[in-house]
């Protein structure tokens, strides 16, 4: 069976050959492709059962359709994430669709701890100041966190690994969840999303992107926020209306953003565009202040995370291919 893996990187190719090779999967040949999956690359595809595609692969109606058309009958994400995915196109195919539930979620949640201590001790702006011999320490006062309120905002498995984490810090953990973790006993308490605005000096996302928290962080919920608090998104970048987010800022607001997602940033992340005029106007104002730290999507991005995503794609490929069952299967749309 040949598969075809779409957005791939010279790290996706190492982690994924790794794990095809300690699953014995000999039997299974995959052909690398740098390119996101659209409909115009679908044909790349060709002679393929299956595509092994990453956050920003398009797999609406019509590109699902033509993959079927071409053959494939499964779709193997290698991430947690499916809201680029029509479920119900693939459905109406009888697709295998699976993903990689969890990957190592402390790597998410040490990420969104790594944001959160960077923009408040401004350790970016430190580095290259002294670098540069400049060793003033004016521009560089912070917060101490312990005793600080942090308000998660999805306490499923990332954030329970984030309230643990800002939990050691010393600091008071709130967490907005329909149906928070179990794990999460003692370590939080559970309060509404208004509450949780108001009361925290740090605001992190961690809850998926679905119809109802697409830009849930909006004029209206940035105004309910602690006046200066600091926002961190970790989490999938249309959960925050950007264009809000930038007024906040200017009108200190919003005291500081962190980002590791962008809602537009399928044209951006994951590429070196160092060399070429970035057209997006609203991400190049983000660019100019200060207090705005982003990364381009790089929360997943441990070793120990690229092993668990390769090895659970080989067995969720192992499932489709034998007929067992799959614990990963994107749910059933309604
Ligand atoms: P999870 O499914 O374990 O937890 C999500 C939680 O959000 C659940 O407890 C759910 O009840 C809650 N939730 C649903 N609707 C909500 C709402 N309206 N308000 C508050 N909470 C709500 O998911 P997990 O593994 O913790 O991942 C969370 C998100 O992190 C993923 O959906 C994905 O978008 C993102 N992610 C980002 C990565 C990165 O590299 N930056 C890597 C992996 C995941």
């Amino acid at each position: 069976m040949k598969i075809a893996v779409y957005s791939a990187q010279p790290y996706d190719r190492r982690f994924l050959d790794e794990a095809r090779l300690q699953h014995g999967a000999d039997a299974v040949e995959a052909a690398y492709f740098s390119d996101p999956l659209t409909l115009d690359t679908v044909p790349l595809a060709q002679g393929c059962a299956a595509v092994c595609v990453f956050v920003n692969d398009q797999l609406d109606a019509a590109v699902l359709q033509a993959l079927y058309a071409l053959g494939v009958r499964a779709v193997l994400l290698r991430c947690a994430g499916f809201n680029n995915v029509d479920l119900q196109a693939g459905q109406r195919l009888g697709l295998f669709m699976a993903r990689v539930p969890a990957y190592a979620p402390e790597a998410v949640a040490e990420h969104a701890l790594a944001l959160a201590m960077t923009l408040n001790r401004h350790t970016h702006r430190a580095y290259a100041r002294v670098r540069e011999g400049n060793f003033a320490l004016d521009g560089l006062l912070g917060m101490t966190l312990h005793g600080k309120t942090v308000g998660i905002v999805g306490a499923g498995q990332i954030g329970t690994a984030a309230a643990r984490i800002f939990k050691g810090l010393g600091c008071t953990v709130l967490v907005s969840d329909p149906a928070p973790s179990p794990q999460l006993d003692g370590l939080a308490t559970r309060v509404g999303l208004d509450e949780l605005l108001a009361a925290s000096d740090i605001v992190s996302l961690h809850c998926p992107l679905m119809e109802a928290t697409r830009h849930m962080i909006n004029a209206a919920s940035l105004a309910r926020m602690k006046p200066g608090a600091m926002l961190l998104n970790t989490s999938r970048g249309a959960l925050i209306d950007t264009a809000a987010v930038i007024e906040a800022l200017k009108s200190r607001q919003l005291g500081a953003l962190a980002i590791d997602v962008y809602e537009q940033e399928a044209s951006l992340f994951f590429h070196d565009h160092s060399s070429d005029i970035i057209a997006d106007d609203v991400f190049q104002r983000l660019m100019t202040f200060p207090n705005v730290l982003v990364t381009g999507h790089q929360g997943f991005f441990t070793i120990e995370a690229m092993r668990e995503i390769a090895a659970v794609t080989f067995a969720n490929l192992a499932c489709h291919m034998h007929g067992t069952p799959c614990a990963n299967l994107l749910p059933v749309s309604s």
